[in-house]
């Protein structure tokens, strides 16, 4: 039998040995094109340590561009992202992961047809594991490092209560469970920046209840910084330090969430030309249509 331990007692490589506060992430002029559309013109911002960052914009606005670039997945034409002080430009994105920037995706990306367990020792293999070679020659040191990988996943099962549900093919699982186990996928490469694009897309208000607390517990026990894009905007309101808005690939706003709401710059955009256009308010409710979208799937 293991017994429960403190999150940080099991996921030692989150913690960051930079003063709270000061930069962990910096983005630098970033410009994202495809073809003739800027997808993200010219955006700069820092994300503190600890930081709970949120990104938000109408559709298409360039919230996950930039989580591609972060990541490694597209390569900016402009701009420079740096982490810890390097910068990630021309980093593979396994490479970049192994640095402690992990994500949970827009659209879930697991094994459908193995179980929760795999899908985080996964996690955990892609990113930490001393290769197949090394597993076949020191075969002791692979098995320790199996054993400790075991339990550190275990423990993010137990943390995000889904012990009963560990042993089930991920397809099975009903939408709001299987966002939750692809955040454990994140935890589990034990991140020291986590990317959460629309972590409540789709979900019911409490599937939302349940990831906002789950949010909140992973930030209080390991003190992990955040970048959340969402459009859910109760989330964003309640969960975020700071917000930065975008239009069009353009950085529009950035302040606290309470000035943000009330800046001008960011109603004209969500109200578009004329009064026809999305407002902040309107944004709750495309959430709940596309949670509507989302159960008839
Ligand atoms: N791989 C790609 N190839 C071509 N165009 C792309 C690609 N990825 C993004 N874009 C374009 O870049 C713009 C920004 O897209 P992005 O997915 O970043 O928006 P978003 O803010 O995440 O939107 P949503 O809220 O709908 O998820 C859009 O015009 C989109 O069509
Ligand atoms: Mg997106």
């Amino acid at each position: 039998m293991t017994t429960i331990r403190p999150l940080s007692e099991a996921l030692t490589g989150t913690s960051v040995d930079i003063p709270h506060g000061q930069s962990l992430l910096r983005v630098d002029g970033l410009t994202m094109r495809f073809g003739g559309n800027t997808a993200v013109d010219d955006v700069s911002f820092d994300v503190g340590r600890g930081e709970l960052f949120a990104i938000i914009g109408p559709n298409g606005a360039g919230k996950t561009s930039i989580f591609n670039c972060m990541s490694g997945v597209y390569r900016p034409q402009a701009g420079d992202l740096t982490f810890l002080g390097e910068s990630l430009l021309d980093v593979r994105p396994d490479d970049i992961a192994r640095r402690g920037v992990s994500r949970m995706f827009q659209n879930i990306e697991l094994f459908d047809n193995l179980t929760v367990l795999d899908n985080l020792m996964l996690g955990r293999h892609q990113h930490l594991s001393y290769g197949m070679l090394a597993g076949m020659v020191y075969v002791g040191r692979a098995k320790r490092t199996e054993v400790v990988n075991r339990r550190i996943v275990e423990d993010i099962i137990d943390f995000l209560e889904i012990e009963s549900v560990r042993k089930f093919p991920v397809g099975m699982l009903p939408y709001g469970v299987k966002k939750r186990v692809e955040l454990g996928r994140a935890m589990a490469m034990e991140p020291k920046l986590l990317l959460l694009d629309e972590p409540v897309a789709g979900m019911n208000v409490e599937e939302t209840e349940d990831m906002a607390r789950f949010i909140l517990d992973i930030r209080e026990e390991l003190d992990l910084t955040m970048v959340l894009v969402e459009h859910d905007m109760g989330l964003v309101m309640d969960l975020a330090d700071r917000v930065m808005v975008l239009d069009f690939g353009v950085q529009i706003a950035l302040d606290t969430p309470d000035r943000v709401q009330r800046d001008p710059n960011v109603i004209q955009a969500y109200l578009g030309e004329g009064d026809e256009g999305p407002t902040l308010d309107d944004e709750a409710a495309a959430a709940e249509a596309r949670s509507g979208q989302e159960a008839r799937r």
